[in-house]
């Protein structure tokens, strides 16, 4: 029997796990801080949820099965559709914006690499009912500031930030037919992980030639005042360049310019985006992004909800918890356990138990040696377990209703009453 976990599946040893918590905590706290609330859904949905528009990549990679029942089912390989699922079921009732965050475990069925696995938890920040570049703004800084508390800065990574009706309008100034935008926006999502070649032969057979191609190529290196010329007759494209000049605007005004960058040949894989796309990049690594997101404005209205415009972004653990290891940004794990409480001999075990206990209820972290092995024994367990304090109950300390008192780091010791132990 191989009992191996399956490949692109972790295992989260204690100090696996302790880095998971530690990264949960900081994504909860500046989510909090940002005025997010906490929600969650299901990890299996209906396999319809996402074979009508996530993208033809994200549904070659489901997890997916017939379940007893006869339903067509998927483990969810991102939080999207069953927030928009959610949010489109009680809409009419909830305040606007409606800010919530989850940290769901997603499956994809990927080629296990670097910075990449079958399962990994993410981050999803969301805000429906704005439409504004406010919003926009507020997003992307949320994503630098949750970045910024791990001890990551601008010289670690950068949001690269563009918008798909910009690039829409370049597409029409090239003379691309609206109805190749979706299949060229798929390839366009590739370049830098696959080769020219490939970009041009797929753009091809979406219907755009190689010297259009070779154009759209360098979208990476337009910058946004040479791009607004060249969208100045599309009205959405003029109306996006106009946009996107404001939102630069609030990151300075936030003092975030040196985080935040124009990228016009991001694009992003997923097919519901309708406006602001954005990405976390390592600079100094190539692995993957740590973060994507933008504006699916007509998601909700797609699920059966109301027409609500929609933003957010989704952060993942795996490319993170490399980056903080890579950084030696990995805080240093608490020790389990602040009181060892040692028993001279069996027949004051009964004491120490009641010890034991009286410290547990106010709250301390206690353990002890559950087999009353000799002292040094004990005292080596205590050590081992990282512990404080070692309480040492012994035939004279009984006698005199007191505790000895070794403090581990300097190795002295006192005597304190047993009231004095509670108290202190
Ligand atoms: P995504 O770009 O597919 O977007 O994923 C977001 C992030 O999740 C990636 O940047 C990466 O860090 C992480 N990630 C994705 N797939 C894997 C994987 N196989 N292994 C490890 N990490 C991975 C979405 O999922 C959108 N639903 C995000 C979103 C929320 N857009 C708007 N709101």
């Amino acid at each position: 029997m191989n009992t191996g976990s399956l490949p692109g599946f972790r295992d989260f040893y204690p100090e696996d796990l302790a880095l998971r918590s530690h990264i949960f905590s900081v994504w909860r706290d500046v989510a909090r801080r940002y005025g997010f609330v906490e929600y969650d859904g299901p990890p299996l949905e209906a396999l319809e949820l996402y074979t009508r528009k996530s993208g033809d990549e994200i549904v070659s990679q489901l997890y997916r099965f017939t379940d007893q029942g006869g339903r067509e089912v998927a483990l969810r390989p991102e939080m999207t559709p069953s927030f928009a699922r959610m949010v489109a079921a009680r809409a009419g009732g909830l305040p606007k914006p409606i800010r919530w965050f989850s940290i769901p475990q997603l499956f994809r069925y990927e080629r296990p690499q670097k910075g990449r696995l079958r399962e990994h938890f993410q981050l999803n920040l969301d805000i429906v009912g704005e439409s504004g570049e406010l919003a926009d703004v507020e997003v992307v800084a949320a994503a630098v500031d949750i970045l910024r508390a791990f001890g990551l800065d601008a010289e670690d990574f950068v949001a690269r930030v563009s918008d798909r009706q910009l690039v829409s309008g370049v597409l029409d100034s090239l003379g691309v037919s609206p109805a190749a935008v979706p299949a060229a926006f798929a390839v366009l999502d590739k370049v830098g992980r696959e080769s020219e070649e490939w970009i041009l032969e797929h753009l091809s057979g979406a219907g755009i030639d190689s010297d259009t191609g070779r154009r759209l190529l360098e979208l990476g290196s337009c910058d946004l005042a040479d791009l607004k010329r060249r969208v100045a007759d599309h009205e959405e494209g003029a109306m996006s360049a106009a946009r996107l000049e404001r939102f630069f605007a609030h990151v300075d005004a936030l003092g975030l310019a040196d985080y935040v960058e124009f990228d016009a040949g991001l694009v992003r894989g997923l097919a519901y985006y309708t406006g602001l796309v954005f990405e976390v990049w390592d600079r100094r690594g190539k692995s993957r992004a740590i973060c994507g997101g933008g504006r699916y404005d007509d998601l909700l209205a797609f699920v059966g909800g109301p027409d609500l415009p929609a933003l957010g972004f989704g952060m993942g653990d795996v490319v993170l918890a490399g980056l903080l290891r890579e950084r030696d940004l990995v805080p240093s794990g608490e020790a389990p356990v602040d009181d060892y409480v040692v028993c001279v001999s069996p027949e004051q075990r009964d004491a120490a138990l009641s010890i034991v206990r009286a410290l547990r209820e106010r709250g301390r972290r206690v353990t002890f040696d559950y087999a009353t092995r000799s002292l040094g024994r004990q005292f080596k367990a205590a050590d081992q377990s990282g512990a404080e304090r070692a309480l040492v109950v012994g035939p004279d300390e009984m006698e005199q209703g007191t505790v000895r008192v070794r403090d581990m780091a300097t190795g002295e010791e006192r005597s304190l009453t047993l009231a004095g132990l509670i108290a202190e």
